[in-house]
């Protein structure tokens, strides 16, 4: 499925588009309730809240038959991401955000080209996050808040969380690009210059929808104190002509996809799981 030109220059100029209910909530459903038989249990990738109880993410490598395999090869995301890049696609990185009800915590704001040109050696910000709702993300549950039109920044200057800010000095230096208190984070007065002159927006939709954004646009999402769980996937694809160069200490397999072959899109008709 390819985008409608309109489409494209909405993305263009707002480093975002929301496709609402690309996916049927049937074919969501499917993902849903196999996350739901709990086989994430025990992977590397695992990211728990601050409480140390609560699931706050899940990563999958790329390379390997994972719940996201299917999804991210659709031809109705793919295709798109191909679209936006201007080149086929691999993807870099496949995870869900589970934002739990009641307990699951903020993601600053922030862009996410400063994580994989700092921490990936990715050479440019030509890739596309697609972030696919499994759940209804409404007013209450914590959606996204993007910043439209920040892309066009570029790398914005960062704030840099160190070593001794961090919650669990045990913890695994990868997993300060994922928990609430991020690593890189964009300051507090440069967002309210950016949103006195371009606003805020909270995309919103039900489960199926999809959400394409830029690298560089600057976003975050507040705490869930409702009693609705807020389930997302984020696709980041990569375009072929993007290919990360070698970077001194390497992020584990789960978080940096490195098979570049260009993926072939699965036909629109295709099932999920
Ligand atoms: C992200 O910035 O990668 C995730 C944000 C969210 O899940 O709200
Ligand atoms: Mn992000």
């Amino acid at each position: 499925m390819y985008l409608q030109e309109e489409q494209q220059k909405t993305y263009e100029e707002n480093g975002f588009l929301l496709l609402d209910n690309l996916f049927s909530q049937d074919q969501i459903e499917t993902i849903t309730t196999k996350l739901s038989t709990n086989s994430w249990e025990g992977k590397p990738g695992n990211v728990l809240e601050e409480d140390g109880g609560t699931l706050r993410a899940i990563h999958e490598d790329p390379t390997e038959t994972g719940l996201l395999d299917k999804i991210s090869k659709h031809a109705l995301i793919v295709e798109p991401a191909m679209q936006i890049l201007g080149s086929q696609v691999y993807i870099h990185q496949l995870k869900i955000n589970f934002k739990a009800a009641f307990n699951g915590d903020l993601w600053p704001w922030h862009q996410d080209y400063i994580y994989w040109q700092q921490e990936d050696g990715m050479p440019t910000p030509r890739a596309v996050n697609v972030m696919i709702f499994l759940e209804e993300v409404n007013e209450f549950n914590g959606p996204l808040y993007i910043i439209p039109g920040s892309h066009k920044q570029g790398v914005i200057t960062s704030l840099q969380r160190t070593e001794e800010d961090s919650a669990d000095p045990e913890a695994p230096e990868w997993i300060s690009s994922f928990q609430s208190n991020l690593k890189y984070t964009t300051p507090e007065e440069t967002v309210s210059e950016l949103v006195k002159e371009l606003g805020i927006e909270a995309p919103k939709g039900k489960p199926g929808s999809a959400l394409f954004f830029h690298p560089n646009c600057v976003h975050g999402s507040t705490n869930n104190i409702s009693p609705f769980s807020r389930k997302i996937a984020i696709i980041t694809y990569n375009s072929v002509e993007n290919i990360p160069i070698t970077v001194g200490n390497p992020r584990p397999d789960f978080l940096v996809g490195r098979d570049y072959q260009a993926i072939k899109p699965l036909p629109n008709q295709a099932l999920i799981v």
